[in-house]
Parts: C-alpha cells; sequence; structure tokens
C-alpha cells in the first residue's frame, strides 16, 4: 500500500459513535492513529468497542483473528489535546454537532498542529468555510464527511470551501482512497452535500406513507430492503434511471412527482415521536421497539452484510492483504 506522501500521522479528535470507527479504519489498513476525547472512560469505551468491531470482521471473514491485537495497537488513546496533535499531518474531528464547540477547537487545534497540518472535519450539516474562518490556515481546512459505521463503508465526502487549496484536497483524496475509501469530491459548500440530501428526501417520502396509513414501518422498510435497496448497493439512481429507461421513468415522474411529499415542513409524525421519547435504538424504542438484543443484532447483520458487498475476504484477490502496514 502507498502511503500518501505527507501524512503519515493521524489524529482523530472525539472517540465517540463517529470518531472510534475513523481511527479503527487507519488502523486496520496500518496507520498509526491518535485517538482524543474528553475523559479515559470515553476512550476506554472506545476501545472497547473497536475491539467488539473487529470480533465481528473476524467473524464474518474478512480478517484473520492475528490481525486483532496488532490493530487495536496502533490507536494511542489521549485525553490531552496537545500531546494527540503535536506531529499531526492529519486530524480528523469527530466531536458532536453544534457550532460553537466544532469553531473552539478548530482555532485550539490551529494552535495546537503544526502549520501544514491538515483539519478535516466529519460534520453533518456545516460548510467548511465556517471552521476555516476560525484558523490561519483556510487553505488546510476541509470536510471529510464519512457514514456510519465509518470502517466499513467506504464513502468519504470531501468538501473543500472556496479557500481550500488543491494540495490539500488531493492529499485527502489520496490517503483515503490509499485505504480503500471512494472519497467523492463535492463541488460546493451546500446544506447536507449529497448523500444526506438523498437521505432526506427518502426518509421525508416514507414518514409521509406511514402517516398517510399507506403502508405500516415494517411494511416500508421491507419494501426498501427485499426490493430497489438491494439494487441501489449495485445501481445508483442514475444508472437506475438508465437501466429503467428514461422514457419510463418520465412518465413515472409526470404522474408521481404531484403526488409526492413536498412540504418544507418537517415531518410531524418524526417530530411527535422523537417528542415521546422513542428516539430509536439508543432509547430502546423508536418506530418499533429496540431490547438490547435486537440492537445487537441489527449491528451485527449490518456489518455482515456490508462485509459481504464490499467482498471483504482474508485472501484479497490478488493475494495480498490490503491493510498491511505502509512500507
Ligand atoms: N452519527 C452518525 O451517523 C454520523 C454520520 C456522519 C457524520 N456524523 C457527524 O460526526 C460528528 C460526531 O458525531 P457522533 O455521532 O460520533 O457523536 P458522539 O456524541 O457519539 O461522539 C462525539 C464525541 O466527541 C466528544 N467530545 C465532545 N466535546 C469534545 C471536545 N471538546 N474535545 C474532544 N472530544 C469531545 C464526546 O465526548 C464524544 O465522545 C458530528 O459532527 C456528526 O454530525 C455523525
Amino acid at each position: 500500500m502507498e502511503t500518501t506522501p505527507g501524512i503519515r500521522h493521524i489524529s482523530v479528535v472525539g472517540a465517540g459513535y463517529m470518531g472510534h470507527g475513523i481511527a479503527l479504519g487507519f488502523a486496520l489498513a496500518g496507520y498509526p492513529v491518535r485517538l482524543h476525547d474528553r475523559t479515559d472512560e470515553i476512550l476506554a469505551k472506545a476501545l472497547a468497542a473497536s475491539g467488539e468491531d473487529l470480533a465481528t470482521l473476524v467473524d464474518a471473514g474478512a480478517i484473520e483473528p492475528n490481525r486483532v491485537t496488532p490493530t487495536l495497537a496502533r490507536i494511542h488513546p489521549t485525553t490531552l489535546l496537545g500531546e494527540a496533535v503535536a506531529d499531526a499531518d492529519l486530524v480528523v474531528e469527530a466531536v458532536p454537532e453544534e457550532l460553537p464547540l466544532k469553531q473552539a477547537l478548530f482555532a485550539e487545534l490551529d494552535a495546537l498542529c503544526p502549520p501544514g497540518a491538515i483539519l478535516a472535519s466529519n460534520t453533518s450539516t456545516f460548510p467548511p468555510s465556517e471552521l476555516a474562518v476560525v484558523t490561519r490556515r483556510p487553505e488546510r481546512v476541509l470536510v471529510a464527511h464519512y457514514f456510519h459505521p465509518p470502517h466499513l463503508l467506504p464513502l468519504v465526502e470531501l468538501v473543500p470551501s472556496p479557500a481550500t487549496s488543491a494540495e490539500t484536497l488531493e492529499a485527502v483524496r489520496q490517503l483515503l482512497t490509499g485505504i480503500g475509501k471512494q472519497p467523492v469530491i463535492v463541488q460546493r459548500e451546500v446544506a447536507g452535500f449529497v448523500a444526506n440530501r438523498l437521505q432526506a428526501a427518502l426518509f421525508r417520502e416514507a414518514l409521509a406513507i406511514v402517516a398517510e396509513g399507506i403502508a405500516t414501518a415494517e411494511d416500508v422498510d421491507a419494501v426498501v430492503t427485499s426490493g430497489f435497496g438491494r439494487r441501489l448497493a449495485v445501481l445508483g439512481p442514475f444508472a437506475a434511471m438508465d437501466l429503467a429507461g428514461l422514457d419510463v421513468v418520465l412518465r413515472v415522474m409526470e404522474r408521481l412527482v404531484p403526488e409526492i411529499a413536498a412540504s418544507p415542513e418537517v415531518p410531524p409524525l418524526l417530530r411527535e415521536t422523537v417528542a415521546a421519547g422513542r428516539t430509536g435504538v439508543k432509547s430502546g424504542a423508536g418506530f418499533r421497539d429496540w431490547p438490547p438484543a435486537a440492537s445487537r443484532d441489527v449491528r451485527e447483520r449490518l456489518a455482515r452484510a456490508l462485509v459481504a458487498i464490499a467482498g471483504w475476504s482474508r485472501a484479497q484477490p490478488d493475494g495480498t492483504d490490503r491493510h498491511r502496514e505502509p512500507d
């Protein structure tokens, strides 16, 4: 595996749901990673979660059992931000989605990191300009938006601000490509970038279908997972439209576009469910009940399916291990 010139020391700040998996992705690829969060307890939980993720990969036949210990050993936890980023070439920030928090952190990172370090945010919504503005290195700031579970899903949306340099974008693109990710460059700083705009359109219609009594939440899920959702893992919407025939798609759209949800309001069904305390797997119930065994099961099923789709196996087709140490 090629290492990206200039990027050898990687730090991840925020070791929660996303941060621990982002760090794990680099560690699986052979990179040592410094992982920073506020307390030793949170970091211990992050490492335990990474250990469970690795155990699932072993069970799914994606990695050899002897890869687990060295991979975990590449993740260096620390509660000291200065220590975490002192020699960083790249910092990936994954703290909660609050702009003042992220801005304060970016200002601190700017002061603590070497001058050449690239600062990337895993923000889901904020434009990189709003983070670059608090630093003295706007040309080295960008968004690198991962998808959960980040050690398994290849997509990373790279969003430059108008100030981000071409070299910065290219260095991060090369690094991610080198570890088996599939970065996609988003040309403009728009809310939701690309993936979350597409998902929001699907979620809005799904909520409207249930609210209008057309189908149950369970049946909507079944329609997607047993139908066009399977195709979507292979064909994106444009390839799917081409395959169906654009004349056919045109007739369907002429009939349906006036019918489907188009309200600018957040769907009331979603607001009501959250207000009732049903926030999903994390609270034990959302649109369905999630006892602990069911939530473990769904995470494992997802991980196994993603491993299968990615075609990860212990022996890669070319006979090499995709995650060997950088040369
Ligand atoms: N959850 C998702 O599916 C998802 C997907 C893509 C992007 N994101 C984005 O990733 C980011 C993190 O989301 P998450 O779901 O991992 O959140 P999370 O709450 O699970 O994790 C955030 C972590 O940041 C830590 N933290 C808070 N303040 C800190 C500070 N000042 N310094 C260091 N660490 C600090 C917290 O202790 C926590 O461990 C958000 O910007 C979110 O929008 C989330």
